[in-house]
C-alpha cells in the first residue's frame, strides 16, 4: 500500500468529517451522537495544530486513509504533559496493513520531541480492535469505567489505556509549540 504521512491542512476537513462520521452511528467506536459540521473540523484541526500533531495517511491518489491528532487530557496547568489522541481510518481503508501504526510512530515521535510524556487512549470497552491495537503498541489498562454514556438506548463503559513516551524524571519544560519541532 503506498502512502505518505503528513501534517493535516485546513482543506482536510471535509475528508476528517466524512471518515468520522462513519463511526458516528456505531455504537463502539465513538459516543459522538451529532458529527460536528466541516467548518468545525477546520477549526479542530486549525486550533490542534497550535499545540498537538494533526496528521493524515494519505493514498498516491491524495485519497485520506486516516488520520490522528491529540488534545489535552485536562485543562488544569499540571496536566499540560498529558495527551489524549484520536486516531481513525477510514471505513474502506485497507486494516492490519500498518497504517495506524505507522500514523502513532509519527505521532509519538513529534509529541516526545515537544516534551510531551503520556499518550492517553480513550475506548469504548467494547472495540476489541482498538483494545488491541493499543496493547500492541504498548499501552497499558489503567482504568475502566462501566455506565459512562448512554448512546443507542443503551448504557456502555470505557477504557482508559496510557503509553509512556518521555521520561518521568526531573521538572518538565513547558511543551513545546508544534512549529517548534516540525517545518
Ligand atoms: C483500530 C484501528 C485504528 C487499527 O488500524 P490498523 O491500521 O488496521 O492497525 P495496524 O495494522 O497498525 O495494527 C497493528 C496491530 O494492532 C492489532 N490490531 C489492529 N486491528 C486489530 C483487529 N481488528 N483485531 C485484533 N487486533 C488488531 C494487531 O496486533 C495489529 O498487528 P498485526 O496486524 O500484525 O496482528 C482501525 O481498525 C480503525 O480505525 N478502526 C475504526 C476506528 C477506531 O476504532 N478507532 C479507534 C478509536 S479509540
Amino acid at each position: 500500500m503506498d502512502y505518505r504521512i503528513r501534517l493535516a491542512a485546513e482543506n482536510d476537513a471535509q475528508a476528517v468529517h466524512d471518515i468520522y462520521g462513519a463511526y458516528v452511528p456505531l455504537d463502539y467506536v465513538t459516543f459522538t451522537v451529532d458529527n460536528p459540521d466541516v467548518e468545525s473540523y477546520r477549526q479542530k484541526i486549525v486550533n490542534t495544530l497550535e499545540k498537538y500533531p494533526f496528521l493524515v495517511a494519505e493514498n498516491s491518489d491524495g485519497k485520506i486513509l486516516g488520520y490522528v491528532y491529540g488534545s489535552p487530557l485536562r485543562p488544569h496547568d499540571a496536566y499540560q504533559w498529558n495527551v489524549e489522541w484520536t486516531i481513525v481510518l477510514a471505513p474502506d481503508a485497507p486494516k492490519r496493513c500498518g497504517i495506524a501504526s505507522a500514523l502513532y510512530r509519527e505521532f509519538a515521535e513529534i509529541l516526545e520531541k515537544q516534551g510531551y510524556r503520556y499518550i492517553y487512549g480513550v475506548l469504548v470497552d467494547t472495540n476489541e480492535a482498538s483494545l488491541e491495537f493499543h496493547k500492541s503498541l504498548g499501552f497499558s489498562e489503567v482504568g475502566h469505567f462501566e455506565n459512562a454514556g448512554f448512546k443507542l438506548g443503551k448504557w456502555r463503559g470505557i477504557r482508559w489505556l496510557v503509553k509512556r513516551i518521555g521520561t518521568s524524571e526531573g521538572e518538565p519544560h513547558k511543551p513545546l509549540k508544534l512549529s517548534e519541532v516540525v517545518d
